[in-house]
């Protein structure tokens, strides 16, 4: 049979283009901002992670544009060899700093950030215990890591973590894994309670802070910074394609951590380091994070003044802290209707179907920017409210 025939059997996508529900690849027409035009028309943007508003900031675009005239376009190779330039040492520093650990290391994406730390940093002995909302990265990392045993456990789910940490065993080398937020929910890792299993235990933590970053903690560095548990978390892993503007990502730890993970990490030995422009620009957004805080203050005012709206407006909304807030909407279709109607009356949501979240859990994940100002997000609610009504 050839290979090809059973892709023939994949119609999901082709029936929902059919019905008009597909609601993927919508091509923005302007830069990724509190406002973009979709479809030749001006639509409120609830569907970001630029939770900062730098990706369209003058600075931001100005040290990428910089570092291109000064650096060229590309590397050219792995940071290992011929693709390590000042720019990248230069930013790890700033990271390390920021994140109150020795050292750092920048990888491509968040995404190859997961894997190439989770491959260097376990093996086939390592049992890889991974809260079940964790992003797809970290399921995906475990595979690369040829780790033979991992350890699902619950949502959040402290008891759940425990036994599972008795069951592996005390001579097993134990790496604990969770997002500080998650990426769907916009929950908060439990950090102190996971910080007590692992060192009861003899276990090693890594915090997947995607999303923390630009939210929680001292100028927005994250969920560890939030509880004040930074020494206690091995391994801090954050993105830069979120808060910090730009495509990249890094792993900030122990100076040995590091210094074994740049020499046996595959994703960052094999893969060209990351360019120029994508480096000047994240190193740009982390320095304003610093100098400007009011920016996390501002992103978590819109969250919570949103929250409110939706809450009066009666939208059932999962109940957080964070950015993130995701409404419930249930059925699949209704999911889908719902996010057509917005997009069509001018606000973009990112709907959230199965296998993501469990059958007829669907959501609609809505997420806040610093620079949303009070008069979108009143636009925004209003629209929320009348599409709701009308489904
Ligand atoms: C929690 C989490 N980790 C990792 C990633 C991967 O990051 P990137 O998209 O920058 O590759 C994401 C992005 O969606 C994420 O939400």
């Amino acid at each position: 049979m050839d290979l090809f025939e059973s892709y023939k059997s994949y119609t999901f996508a082709r029936d929902l283009m059919d019905s008009g529900l597909y609601p993927y690849f919508n091509a923005l027409e302007t830069a990724q901002d509190t406002e973009v035009v979709i479809n030749g028309q001006s639509t409120i943007m609830l569907g970001s992670n630029n939770y900062l508003g730098l990706t369209n900031d003058p600075r931001t675009k100005a040290a990428a544009i910089k570092a291109v005239e000064q650096f060229g376009t590309g590397c050219s190779g792995s940071r290992f060899l011929n693709g390590t330039l000042t720019l990248h040492q230069e930013l790890e520093k700033e990271l390390a700093e920021f994140f109150g650990k020795d050292a750092a290391m920048t990888f491509s994406t968040g995404y190859q950030s997961n894997l190439g730390i989770i491959q260097a940093l376990s093996n086939r002995h390592t049992v890889i215990f991974m809260d079940n909302e964790n992003h797809a990265s970290l399921f995906d990392a475990t595979r690369l890591a040829f780790a033979k045993n991992v350890s699902k456990f619950e949502h959040n789910n402290m008891e759940d973590l425990e036994e599972r940490l008795v069951r592996a065993g005390e001579d097993t080398p134990k790496l604990i894994v969770t997002d500080g937020v998650f990426s769907m929910s916009g929950d908060i890792a439990k950090l102190p309670e996971l910080v007590a299993l692992k060192k009861k235990y003899n276990a090693r933590l890594m915090v997947d802070d995607a999303h923390g970053v630009g939210m929680l903690g001292k100028n927005g560095s994250g969920t560890a910074s939030h509880f004040g548990l930074t020494d206690e978390v091995d391994v801090i892993m954050t993105t830069f394609s979120k808060s910090l503007a730009s495509l990249g990502g890094c792993m900030a730890a122990n100076e040995d951590v590091i210094h074994y993970a740049m020499h046996n990490s595959r994703p960052f030995i094999f893969s060209a380091s990351i360019p120029p422009a994508n480096a000047a620009a994240a190193l740009e957004a982390l320095r304003i994070m610093k100098r400007e805080p009011e920016r996390v203050t501002n992103l978590m005012n819109i969250a919570n003044y949103m929250r409110k709206q939706l809450l009066e407006a009666n939208i059932p909304i999962v109940e957080g802290e964070t950015a993130v807030i995701p409404i419930y909407t249930y059925e699949a279709e209704r999911t889908l209707i719902i996010a057509k109607r917005l997009l069509e009356n001018g606000v973009y949501v990112n709907p959230v179907l199965p296998p993501a979240v469990p059958d007829g859990m669907c959501l609609l994940r809505t997420s806040y920017t610093a620079t949303h100002t009070r008069d979108q997000i009143d636009r925004a609610v209003a629209t929320i409210k009348k599409v709701f009504s009308e489904n």
